[in-house]
């Protein structure tokens, strides 16, 4: 019992069950026990541990993060918290003398906000390296297929032709800002609260930037009652998790939807579909249906995360045990969704030759016949209109825009003149948007090129 002196009793079965959190934050053993070695030395340092002492206590929390990687140790149904239950592993290694003295200028306070860092960190970095594995994966089939055109939708409807390479490529980036926010994230999170006590600092002589730079982070935090009880670090990954669950989605639609016979855009490979157990003939786009889900599940984990947060008083209040649980989830979350969305992209396989069939259905090329009377000096608003006409009329006689005699153009206007058929090809469309960001082959490999560099960057 951490707490003896005051109490007659221990607590209530009923407050005990309410109470613990080992059967959650047991993965911040490691952590807790780093910080634990960093601290003895700066006892050691002030003069409040002895050189042998400190080998002996380093001794134990050895002996101690072995028996928890070994799982010889775990925690008890006594033991609140994995602090707790670590505090207990090391007396029983070291004895009570010398393993009290370790409590001296902490706080499971300043000790859980320093280690839930430590373990963000760790899993940001692993987020990062799966999401540029969905990049690459994305990437690579962009550059795989440089030539592959489809029809670019705007409401879903068809809009205008666009490079396959240009809609995978979209993708990427958004993945590439998800990956370059929780870089961001990283710096602002460099900062360690251990020393800052159960909200107001230690009397005791240490030194919390040596800590900080033994557990790797820059350096110590500014206020002792900020660094204990502030969670945005927290909330700001799970925004980073959930904004990444989003942009998953966004993939995992389209591939549901390109999936589908009305499509017919792709075929998933046998290892990342799923059969029916009724229906011989289905191969369904679980993958892609279970990362969509998942986004809503890191949606609600960051608004219960936000709304604990919500309206705590400083300093530290019990209420931030409930932090870890969501951020734990969302994380455990991507380390299945991002590998499985990753393999599921990498082999998929593209039906080009359906994709450009439909590439020039429902008109999409109107927009070029708009744009060829402008460069003839025909005003927008007029050009717009005419384009439309010709829609009406190819719609009404079940043509392509195409196919339009010289005499249909000339009367809807007369600056459409039959060379304006050159323009009316998917590949020309393509290739005229070659504006900055557009969709012109010379564009998207400038685009991939980018894109392969600052997957290369992280
Ligand atoms: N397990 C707690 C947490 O996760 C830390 C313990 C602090 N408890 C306390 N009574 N001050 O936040």
């Amino acid at each position: 019992m951490l707490w003896g002196g005051r109490f007659s009793s221990g607590p209530s079965e009923t407050m005990a069950a309410l109470s613990l959190s080992t059967h959650f934050d047991w993965c911040l053993a490691p952590y807790d026990i780093a910080g634990s070695a960093a601290h003895a030395r700066v006892l050691h340092r002030a003069g409040l541990l002895t050189d042998e002492e400190l080998d002996r206590m380093l001794a134990g929390l050895e002996t101690l993060a072995e028996d928890v990687r070994t799982g010889e140790f775990v925690p008890d149904p006594g033991d609140e918290d994995v602090h707790t239950a670590l505090e207990r592993g090391l007396l029983e290694r070291v004895g009570n003398q010398l393993g009290g003295k370790l409590r001296a200028g902490r706080s499971r306070n300043d000790q859980v906000a320093t280690q839930f860092r430590m373990w963000l960190r760790d899993a940001v970095h692993r987020v990062t390296e799966g999401t540029l594995d969905v990049v690459e994966a994305l990437e690579r089939q962009a550059t795989a297929h440089p030539g592959a055109v489809l029809a670019g939708r705007t409401h879903l409807q068809h809009a205008q032709p666009v490079l396959l390479a240009h809609h995978l490529l979209a993708h990427c980036q958004a993945l590439l800002r998800d990956v370059e926010r929780l870089r961001d994230w990283e710096a602002r999170t460099a900062q360690s609260p251990y020393g800052a006590g159960a909200l107001a600092g230690s009397s005791l002589g240490l030194d919390p930037d040596a800590v900080a730079e033994e557990l790797g982070f820059d350096q110590g935090v500014d206020n002792s009652m900020d660094g204990t009880s502030a969670r945005d670090f927290a909330a700001e990954a799970s925004f980073a998790f959930a904004m990444l669950g989003v942009n998953l989605s966004r993939i995992a639609e389209e591939v549901v939807l390109w999936n589908t016979a009305e499509f017919g855009y792709v075929t998933l490979d046998d290892s990342w579909a799923t059969g029916s157990s009724i229906m011989p003939q289905k191969k369904n786009p679980d993958v892609a249906e279970l990362a969509r889900a998942k986004s809503g599940r890191m949606l609600g984990n960051l608004t219960g995360l936000l709304t604990s947060l919500k309206a705590q008083p400083l300093a530290y209040n019990r209420d931030l045990q409930e932090d870890k649980e969501p951020v734990f989830d969302s994380v455990r979350q991507l380390d299945l969704v991002l590998p499985a969305m990753a393999g599921m992209l990498g082999t998929l396989s593209f039906d080009t030759e359906r994709m450009a069939e439909m590439a020039p259905v429902g008109f999409t090329l109107a927009t070029d016949l708009a744009e060829w009377l402008v460069r003839r000096g025909v005003p927008f608003r007029t050009a717009h209109e005419a384009a439309g006409e010709c829609v009406r009329l190819a719609e009404q006689r079940g043509v392509g825009l195409d196919e339009l005699t010289g005499s249909e153009l000339a009367g809807v206007h007369p600056e459409l003149t039959p060379e304006v058929r050159e323009v009316l090809t998917v590949r020309g469309a393509v290739a005229a948007r070659n504006s900055r960001g557009g969709t012109a082959p010379e564009r998207v490999a400038e685009q991939a090129r980018r894109v392969r560099e600052r997957i290369t960057e992280h």
